[in-house]
């Protein structure tokens, strides 16, 4: 006998109280609240013959992106497919998308779990570890398309509604459809107020329009919605620094950091990301960070050389040089070469992106600025192959730029800022940036007036802080 969610999905089991669990770690998961791993495996310590349990539990561990999940998502994979014959098609579909992902298969595995979807469009599992797959292929298209193609089926009366909104909203606005994303956003929170995912959809549309303010708006006013116990809200917090960031506020920056981005020790690969990320935008700028890099850099060495995931690779580079690591870095290039020869979707995502970024950001922490300028001008079209959003692959643009500056290639710099400024006119960093591109040509009036827009564009106590290297 088969049960069903309340979305009417099938789930092949007979215990109410198991599939009652698995809405409990269902709905944990799709707010990111903790901890939907304790949820299933009490299901599991009850019922171990709960095979949607295990292709959950399975699912859970893929989407961490990290090689330490491996033998767990291996165990709860094997114990979904000792039980394939008693299972539905739904079931079967989850568990053939986990172990293409367990034989390094990333896009397989997303196009799995799309397949069920075909059948199942409320499998609203399937449709999260879809488009967090999609999110770590960079395939911006298919986070917005994959989802429009369940839309359809849902409506305010089914429950999660506005996840699978908050999703398409994030979808959207990778697509650059911003207007769309952020009513898309915004309806979501008014059905479920606690979505980080949609408070971060309309955050990165507030990123890329340069809507400092209201971004700061955004998020310090419902803080309480989307920070507490919730393990996703370190990106959120990376989300707020960067409209500080912007706005030339550095000690708020580092606060944050200090406070909730990297407030203890973490070995949690995307939250090592986004603080590696961070540190790095601020030694562009070249500021002072004291002793965070070596904290963060001693966490990756043990892990760097066998990373899951080359988008981890590039953060562990970052954290190498600016700690000053030659060796560790040396170690990490020699580790991306031999992956480059085992093939699965990470070994081509390396031999891409990951490994000609990582060879320009020890060139740049050599000064060879010449190297970082010709790496990264062919690889940057293309970054969108080893995943991230928008927002995070723009340090590859902010990097490009320091370097050009730093290398007097004053054209090269003008016209890479004149791209930013078209996009992106409310951005005190961009004009500052322009500024100094103009200064190495040697246009000083058209230099004193690109400062004039950025210091129009600062908050007064910003503008009086502002710590940029003036090459
Ligand atoms: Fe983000």
């Amino acid at each position: 006998m088969a049960l069903h969610d309340k979305r009417g999905v099938p789930v092949s089991t007979e215990s109410r109280e198991s599939l009652d669990r698995l809405e409990t770690a269902t709905e944990l998961l799709l707010g990111y609240f903790a901890d939907p791993l304790a949820a299933i495996d009490e299901a599991l310590a009850e019922n171990p013959a709960f095979v949607m349990g295990h292709c959950f539990r399975a699912g859970l561990f893929l989407i961490s992106s990290e090689r330490g999940a491996e033998p767990e998502l291996r165990r709860s994979l094997e114990a979904a497919e000792a039980l394939a014959r008693k299972a539905n098609d739904r079931e079967r579909g989850h568990m053939a998308a986990a172990r293409a992902w367990l034989e390094g298969d990333f896009h397989e595995a997303v196009e799995r779990y799309s397949s069920v979807l075909i059948d199942h469009p409320r499998d609203i599992f399937a449709l999260q570890m879809a488009h967090l797959g999609d999110f770590f292929l960079g395939q911006s298209v298919m986070l917005r398309d994959r989802v429009a193609r369940v839309l359809p089926d849902w409506d305010e009366a089914v429950p999660g509604f506005g996840y699978v909104l908050g999703m398409h909203a994030f979808g959207l606005e990778e697509s650059n459809q911003y207007g769309r994303a952020e009513a898309t956003g915004r309806r979501a929170l008014a059905l479920m107020p606690r979505d980080p995912w949609a408070v971060h959809a309309v955050a990165h549309v507030m990123e890329m329009q340069g809507r400092l303010a209201d971004g700061i708006e955004w998020l310090t006013s419902r803080t309480d919605d989307w920070a507490p116990e919730n393990m996703f809200a370190f990106h959120n917090w990376w989300h707020l620094a960067l409209y500080h960031l912007d706005l030339g506020q550095t000690d708020r920056v580092l606060q944050l950091y200090d406070e909730a981005i990297r407030p203890k020790h973490s070995a949690v690969a995307l939250e090592m990301l986004d603080a590696a990320a961070l540190l790095w935008r601020l030694h562009l700028r070249g500021v002072d960070v004291g002793n965070r890099w070596a904290e963060l850099a001693d966490t990756y060495e043990p892990m760097a050389e066998d990373a899951y995931y080359t988008f981890n690779d590039m953060h562990a580079m970052m954290a190498f040089v600016a700690d000053g690591r030659e060796e560790a870095a040396k170690r990490l290039l020699a580790a991306l070469e031999r992956r480059i020869t085992g093939g699965g979707t990470n070994g081509v995502m390396t031999r891409e992106v990951g490994l000609p970024v990582c060879r320009a950001i020890q060139a740049f922490g050599k000064g060879d600025y010449a190297t970082t300028v010709d790496l990264l001008l062919l690889v940057r079209t293309i970054a969108h192959r080893f995943g991230g959003s928008h927002a995070q692959r723009d340090v590859l643009s902010q990097t490009l730029i320091e370097a050009a500056l730093r290398d007097n290639q004053g054209r090269l710099a003008r016209a890479l800022m004149a791209e930013r400024t078209d996009l992106k006119p409310t951005s005190p960093y961009n004009w500052l940036t322009t500024a100094r591109a103009l200064d190495l040509l040697g246009h000083r009036i058209e230099a004193n007036r690109a400062n004039a827009k950025a210091a129009a564009l600062l908050p007064r106590q910003a503008s009086e802080s502002v710590n940029v290297v003036m090459a």
